[in-house]
């Protein structure tokens, strides 16, 4: 028998799953870390974190299971992804890496647009300049820490540099590379015209391939610490969305997913390269070689209600710890008990800013209607249905764009929630169906590494042979018609608010 590991570098942790080649879980182990917030809009991990999360977690899995080091075929990686990690010429890390959710960007997003042109910047890297992705930071370190910006060499994505520490190779591929903003999306290389226009040295960058393709081998130093064989191969892997949709089986035409992690998307495949000209949704190369995929992202999905969790639910947590049971398990039955609507309250999941459909890192989050009446409950049913109804935005933007979003996969912690999938529902008036496998991007890279290392011959037909679809939620017709006015009105809100946010920020 073979087996495969696929590592999840994500925000809240990194969780590392050992899988058979038919996809079955023989081990996972979870490790969880910090996220910092020094000021109101920044948000920075340490890469030695992610790094020491994955080193424990594949050694756990190796320790867990009986699985001989020889056996293991090959690995891949997924994680966040746009973050800016900066290496000097000794591969220490300079600085702590600013991560994909930061907002601190907006003037270097403003230089990028001058330099290459607006329209010039979605012709090439598909993307308008986002305060998220990766080039706008490069730009605000060289502006703001020139002493920093001067002692970089190296500049990797977070998967990328666990990945240069696993096995020495300097390497990244195309579905990550897509969010830095630095990519030929297109062409699928990097591009000469924008680094020259920014004036970011090509030799700072990885060498990019597609996503089954092998980068590296573990190192023997990495294979003592991990218990995994020397030379075993690493494989591209891909950016946590792309990796989520092989883990769901979105590698063909037609098929979409949304997940609810600590960010929320909604992804669809494409054969076809296609641009929103707007740049409301974000166009990558995806994992499957050749192909692309729309996305639109809500930055505070599952981040909104773990922020609720996290200040309002101490009672849920304990009563939770005593039954053995997860917090969010009680906090989805106090919210069956409110109507759809919230008892008319609205809630605006921008607590990170927001990228689809608004594109505006100075907005913040809102409850809207709040009466001496509402409580607690109503206030998470709030927070839920907003996140559903900032989903429905990235998804009536990418039907727009005339891509078929109705075969739906429901992914994520967030995607676990019966309830939840039930609003997508509703408010997509489509199927919403979720797959057997919880592992979604740990799985999807674990597919790449059998893809890459000959297991299989297409990323599509491992799918075909791994992927099982599980419970299904069918929209109800008559909650899709309650929910209609209460998602009208929420569409109106930002219009509304945004001058007020702007102000906010600027006091
Ligand atoms: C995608 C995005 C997030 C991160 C964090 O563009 O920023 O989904 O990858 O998971």
């Amino acid at each position: 028998m073979t087996y495969y590991i696929g590592v999840d570098i994500g925000t809240s942790g990194t969780k590392t799953v050992l899988f058979d080649k038919t996809g079955n879980v023989i081990a996972s182990a979870l490790q969880e870390y910090p996220l910092y917030q020094p000021q109101n809009g920044y948000a920075e991990q340490r890469p030695e974190d992610w790094l020491e999360a994955t080193v424990s977690t594949i050694a756990q899995v190796m320790a867990k299971s009986s699985v001989e080091a020889a056996q293991v075929k090959g690995v891949g990686l997924s994680g966040q992804m746009h973050g800016l990690v900066m290496l000097d010429e000794q591969d220490t890390v300079i600085r702590p890496a600013i991560i994909w959710c930061d907002q601190r960007t907006a003037k270097e997003c403003e230089e990028i647009t001058q330099k290459v042109g607006a329209e010039r910047l979605i012709q090439i890297t598909a993307n308008p300049a986002l305060t998220g992705f990766t080039a706008s930071k490069i730009l605000w370190v060289r502006n703001h820490e020139p002493e920093n910006f001067a002692r970089c060499t190296k500049i990797l994505l977070p998967k990328d540099y666990v990945r240069y520490m696993l096995t020495g190779a300097f390497a990244t591929e195309v579905s990550d590379a897509s969010g830095m903003q630095l990519l030929d999306v297109p062409d699928r290389c990097w591009s000469d015209e924008v680094l020259e226009k920014l004036e970011i040295p090509k030799s700072m960058l990885a060498k990019v391939y597609e996503s089954p393709d092998i980068t590296g081998y573990i190192t023997a130093a990495m294979a003592a610490r991990t218990g995994l064989a020397e030379g075993t191969p690493v494989v591209g892997g891909a950016g946590d969305n792309a990796a989520a949709a092989v883990g769901t089986g979105v590698v063909e035409n037609g098929k979409a997913f949304t997940t609810i992690g600590t960010s929320g998307v909604v992804f669809a495949h494409s054969d076809e390269i296609a641009i929103d000209p707007k740049g409301r949704v974000h166009t990558f190369c995806c994992a499957v070689p050749g192909a692309w995929h729309i996305m639109g992202v809500t930055q505070a999905a599952g981040l909104s209600l773990k922020w609720f969790r996290d200040n309002f639910c101490a009672a849920e947590k304990e009563t939770a710890a005593a039954m053995g049971k997860d917090p969010y398990f009680l906090m989805d039955q106090e919210v069956e008990q409110v109507p759809i609507g919230a008892g008319k309250l609205l809630y605006l999941p921008y607590l990170m800013g927001e990228r689809t459909p608004h594109l505006d890192p100075q907005v913040r989050g809102a409850f809207v209607g709040l009466s001496a009446v509402h409580g607690k409950k109503e206030m998470l049913r709030a927070v839920m249905e907003g996140v559903a109804f900032s989903l429905n935005d990235c998804k009536n933007i990418i039907q727009e764009m005339g891509i078929p979003v109705d075969d739906m996969m429901a992914c994520g912690g967030g995607g676990t929630s019966p309830l939840w999938r039930q609003m997508l529902a509703d408010l997509y008036r489509c199927p919403v169906k979720t797959v057997a496998s919880k592992e979604g991007p740990a799985l999807g890279v674990a597919i790449l590494a059998m893809v890459g290392t000959g297991a299989y011959p297409s990323v599509a037909e491992a799918c075909r042979a791994i992927i099982r679809t599980d419970k299904t939620q069918q929209p109800i017709p008559e909650n899709s018609d309650r929910y209609a006015p209460f998602y009208d009105l929420y569409t109106k809100l930002y219009p509304a608010m945004k001058d007020s946010f702007k102000e906010l920020q600027e006091i």
